[in-house]
């Protein structure tokens, strides 16, 4: 069976490696995705010669004429055509040392490129020469391993694993984004090599597990990486969240598998990557404050807070942005517990417009984050909670829509309250700001300018201060 290869580029290279005499395939990811119907831009061509050459050629012979960058210690080529990101390499035959990612290279058949590749799904070629064009180059039976929905090496799993280590992580990417099964000589193999995943960088390791995060289901790649062992080694903290403790016959919720849940649940309602981090981290700090209490059960006081401040250690290991978008993800993990304690009351308009002002524009979100962290089996229990968020929901628009606060800026600041009363920066200028601040989200006041500055007269008479003149 041959896949059809109808974009018009690969009829431009055929014609050019009949003209050059060279045998030229496209293989890898495209030949992968063309038969699994998932739409791909980037092609990797492999030829039995020079891929550079190749490359230059077929820029020379298509209009406009793209640039062509060429990465000369890789022996690769690579050009730009339409949307497509095109790479042309030579065939090789690689052999690894045990202390590094890089390869020792050498010129190689068909055979030999596809030896090398991690997965039998991957090692697909579809030839571009004219004689046989479309024809398909299937060593491994790859394509029946995509009709069994399989991941497997093409070699014995331990040469290709301690070949490039990362793919031990590419196996659980390729699992959870295809929803394909691990075979298992080579599941077994990942564990074994496990320790490996040592010598591979923080960047390529947190590119795999962001594509993780991105799958329809995230949790099938955290299971597996748990399963295996490898999450103890890349991310001990969820490790930690593994497990329930009993004292005096009471049990605790297994946090690792309730994480997951949520994470799986918050999927279909987001695409951003960082409310899907913020799903996975929001309890990481449960296994910091556990604490069994008489009289109370299990408690994990605070873990909120702690959980904001184990951030930034983890976000800095894992090569994550120490950004804005970190910055994001702690207020989720800060916030996520007040819409389930606002619902669980009588929702008061003093306490949304707090939550309003402190989640700004993060709101939906933080909503979105707390409708999925529901994950109780008690049906009658999620109603409830599921009927309170609305009446949540319902309730911050009406105070937005009323009073603002959502993007607050106090109508008196620090500088007009310093000209007032002729003061330098001091312990009463902020006290004054942070009383009309609580009296706005109070509702003592509205938020306006009069209104404020009115209230600012009198908590200052209160203060001892006198007015400039
Ligand atoms: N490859 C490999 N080992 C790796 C990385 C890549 O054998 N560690 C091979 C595979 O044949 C793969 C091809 O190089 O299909 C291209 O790799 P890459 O572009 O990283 O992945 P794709 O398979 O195209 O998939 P995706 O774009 O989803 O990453």
């Amino acid at each position: 069976m041959s896949k059809k290869l109808d974009q018009q580029i690969f009829h431009e290279i055929s014609a050019v490696a009949d003209r050059l005499q060279m045998e030229t395939y496209v293989i890898g990811g495209y030949v992968r995705d063309l038969y699994l119907k998932r739409p791909s831009k980037d092609i990797d061509i492999v030829t039995i010669g020079s891929g550079i050459e190749l490359a230059n050629q077929v820029a020379k012979s298509l209009k406009p004429r793209p640039r062509v960058s060429v990465f000369k210690n890789f022996g690769t080529a690579m050009l730009k055509y339409k949307d497509m990101e095109i790479e042309f390499v030579g065939a090789r035959k690689e052999s690894y040392n045990r202390s590094s990612r890089k390869p020792i290279v050498e010129d190689g058949t068909l055979e030999d490129d596809q030896n090398r590749r991690d997965f039998t799904i991957n090692a697909l070629a579809l030839s571009l020469n004219q004689a046989n064009f479309g024809a398909l180059l299937d060593p491994f039976d790859g394509v029946a391993d995509l009709e069994r929905e399989t991941i497997k090496t093409p070699l014995d799993p331990d040469i290709t694993f301690s070949d490039d280590p990362l793919r031990i992580l590419r196996a659980i990417r390729f699992a959870t984004q295809l929803n394909f099964e691990i075979e298992a000589t080579t599941l077994q193999s990942i564990a074994k090599n496990k320790d490996r995943i040592k010598i591979v960088s923080a960047e390529r390791i947190i590119d795999e597990l962001n594509k993780i995060m991105m799958a329809p289901k995230p949790s099938k790649g955290w299971k597996l990486l748990e399963e295996s062992g490898l999450l103890q080694i890349i991310f001990p903290e969820l490790q930690e969240m593994k497990g329930v403790e009993r004292i005096q016959g009471v049990g605790h919720k297994d946090n690792f598998y309730h994480t997951l849940e949520v994470l799986d649940r918050i999927v279909p309602n987001t695409d951003n990557l960082w409310l899907r981090w913020s799903a996975l981290l929001h309890d990481i700090a449960k296994p910091a404050t556990k604490k069994f209490i008489d009289g109370q059960g299990w408690t994990f006081h605070a873990h909120n807070f702690v959980g904001v401040k184990m951030i930034p250690k983890i976000f800095r290991r894992m090569k994550l942005p120490l950004n804005e978008k970190m910055k994001y993800v702690q207020k989720m993990v800060q916030l996520h517990m007040r819409p389930i304690v606002l619902s669980e009351d009588v929702v008061s308009d003093s306490a949304v417009r707090r939550l309003l002002f402190e989640a700004g524009d993060d709101i939906d979100d933080l909503m979105t984050l707390c409708e999925a962290d529901i994950t109780s089996k008690n049906a009658e229990k999620v109603k409830r909670y599921m009927k309170n968020f609305k009446v949540v929901r319902e309730k911050l628009q009406e105070i937005e829509e009323k009073d603002a606060v959502r993007n607050f800026e106090p109508p008196v600041d620090g500088e007009l309250i310093m000209k007032a009363f002729d003061l330098t920066p001091c312990r009463e200028v902020g006290m004054i700001k942070d009383a009309i601040k609580d009296a706005i989200l109070d509702g003592e006041i509205h938020n306006n300018y009069e209104e404020a500055f009115a209230f600012m007269m009198n908590k200052a008479k209160e203060l001892g201060l006198s007015q400039k003149n």
